[in-house]
């Protein structure tokens, strides 16, 4: 359990320093934070969302704005404690005006992500939006599984290691009010797994 604790401690320190990263400016600016993660570092299941939002970067915490509204209540609606599961995301700093994360950005970020994984050793991978979902399933082995989200959210697919469920991102939720009652039915099939 120590070298768990030691290992995450780690890839957190490693974050901290990331002076390499383009949006380390961001930080410096505006005060940000970077989101490392946050939950159980024994958790069965991870959240992995996109990239930290305005709240996430002020207080160095996955999910705790207006999305993160939308993933307690989905949480809740199956009974499923925050504090049981990991949450995090692939890019750990806020990209500016909250655009889509670039490309590099991923690429240089995903290694701490593939660390997190490998350390905390999840059964169940819950992809939160599709940029998580394209890169843990490219990633993981479940490339030729791919598809728009539309289609594959909600599904179980089997990694070597864990399982992977594609949900859509909560914040889609906010946007469109239908999504929310298709994201319950989602959860439900998490909580199943
Ligand atoms: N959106 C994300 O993808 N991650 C967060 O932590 C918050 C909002």
């Amino acid at each position: 359990m120590k070298e768990r604790e030691e290992s995450l401690r780690k890839v957190k320190d490693e974050i901290l320093n990331l002076k390499d990263s383009p949006l380390y400016a961001e930080r410096v600016e505006n005060k940000y934070l970077p989101v490392i993660g946050e939950g159980n570092h024994s958790a069965e299941i991870m959240f992995v969302g996109e990239a930290p939002g305005k709240n996430e970067a002020k207080t160095g915490r996955p999910f705790c704005g207006r999305a993160g509204k939308v993933l307690d209540e989905l949480l809740l609606s199956v009974g499923i404690d925050r504090k049981d599961v990991y949450i995090t995301n692939i890019v750990k700093d806020r990209p500016p005006s909250n655009r889509d994360p670039l490309p590099d950005e991923i690429a240089l970020y995903a290694p701490f992500l593939d660390r997190q994984i490998e350390i905390i050793k999840p059964k169940v991978i819950a992809t939160l939006g599709r940029f998580s979902m394209q890169y843990v399933m490219n990633r993981y082995g479940l490339d030729f599984e791919l598809g728009v989200i539309s289609r594959i959210h909600g599904q179980v697919f089997s990694a070597k290691n864990f399982k992977v469920v594609p949900l859509y991102h909560p914040a889609s939720a906010i946007y469109n009010q239908h999504l929310l009652p298709t994201l319950k039915e989602d959860f439900k099939i998490l909580k199943a797994v």
